[in-house]
């Protein structure tokens, strides 16, 4: 077990030998700055200042080579090899509700979706605690490093954890969840994590915006608003991105809720060419951030965006939200599937 401790402060946690920093800093609460947990987003980055470390990996894409000539670190890709001060500024605000912690889970139920995403359905023998918008890392028999997955479904007392996880050809984790793992299979399971959760309190309108597997948490924060009180005049509208028709799915799902076609309106969009007669589509067209463009019915001034999908589809919708609508980072909530 190695003591960390934050510079200039009188902060300090334990790291044991299968934590990184950043998720033994979260467990005891700490609200460290981090996004994707995979070293890709580069937001856990940190100088340290002694001890010893271990990375995972040397070519993280989260640290740019100025970074690594600087010695800046990425939290989250780091095992101390000794008692470490680490220098970081901690985040404004109350860290998220639950600290993330790690359980063992059986696989119970596989759905599938569309064509390359399905459901898995997972069971602790503990309460599912996690706030709609939040992920947890999954791991997975024969895979190295762990695998970051948003809930879909709404958090519980019964233990039940949903995925919906896209197939990724060659993807070493998900050939494994689509492939070998059977029902009753056990893995381990690390959560919740993110910060791009629901802002239940809020009481303007709401846009979730998702592109391919970025379903699963858009969903699992429809739900909790669906089951918000609400004096009836606040509005969801929700933008679902695909490159072909046979990707577009959520609309049977939004469906289950009441405010289906009243409060809450469904927007699918196709940006790939659409071309043969198995293929036709008769909705929508273009990247989503596009599809907005031409959408007169958002009210930018009086929303909160929640974003979740592929990173280029993420930082277009963000650009645009700033760029011609000028809405304010803090009403924008967003999570990168690095
Ligand atoms: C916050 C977040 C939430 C996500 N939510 C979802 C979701 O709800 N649904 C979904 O389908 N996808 C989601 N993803 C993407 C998902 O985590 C995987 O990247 C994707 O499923 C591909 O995994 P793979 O193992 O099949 O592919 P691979 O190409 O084998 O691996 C994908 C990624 O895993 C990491 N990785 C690979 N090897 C190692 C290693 N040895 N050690 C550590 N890391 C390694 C790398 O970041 C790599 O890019 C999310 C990603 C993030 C960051
Ligand atoms: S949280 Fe460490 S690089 Fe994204």
């Amino acid at each position: 077990m190695a003591r960390i401790t934050i510079a200039d402060s009188d902060l300090a946690f334990d790291c044991g030998p299968d934590d990184s920093l950043l998720r033994a800093g979260l467990r005891v609460n700490l609200n460290l700055p981090y996004e994707c947990n995979v070293g890709s987003c580069g937001t856990c980055k940190f100088e340290l200042v002694s001890g010893e470390i271990k990375v995972f990996s040397d070519t993280a894409p989260g640290l740019s080579d100025r970074d690594r000539k600087k010695g800046r670190q990425l939290a989250c890709q780091c095992l101390p090899l000794s008692d470490c001060v680490m220098k970081v500024r901690l985040e404004e605000g109350a860290p998220a509700k639950f600290p993330p912690k790690r359980l063992k889970v059986k696989l119970i139920k596989v759905t599938d979706v569309t064509h390359d995403i399905r459901e898995f359905q997972f069971q602790a023998v503990s309460p599912a605690t996690f706030i709609p918008g939040q992920y947890a890392m999954l791991q997975l028999p024969g895979v190295s490093g762990e695998r970051a997955y948003s809930m879909s479904n709404l958090p519980n007392d019964d233990g039940v954890w949903a995925f919906m996880i896209r197939r990724v050809p060659q993807g070493l984790g998900t050939q494994v969840l689509f492939d070998a793992l059977t029902l009753g299979d056990e893995i381990g399971l690390d959560g919740p994590f993110g910060k791009a959760y629901f802002r239940s309190e809020s009481e303007r309108d709401l846009v979730c915006v998702a592109g391919g597997s970025g379903l699963a948490p858009m969903l699992s924060i429809a739900r909790a608003w669906s089951q918000k009180s609400k004096s009836g005049e606040e509005h969801l509208t929700f933008f679902y991105g695909g490159r072909e028709p046979r990707d577009i799915c959520g609309e049977e799902m939004l469906q289950q809720l009441p405010e289906f076609n009243h409060q809450l309106q469904f927007i699918p969009s196709v940006s790939g060419a659409v071309s043969d007669a198995t293929n036709l589509w008769p909705g929508r067209t273009g990247f989503i951030h596009e599809v907005m463009h031409g959408f007169e019915d958002l009210d930018y001034a009086n929303s909160d965006f929640y974003i979740a999908g592929p990173p280029v589809m993420t930082q277009a919708v963000m650009d645009f939200l700033r760029e011609s609508h000028a809405v304010p980072q803090e009403r924008i909530y967003f999570d990168r599937f690095f």
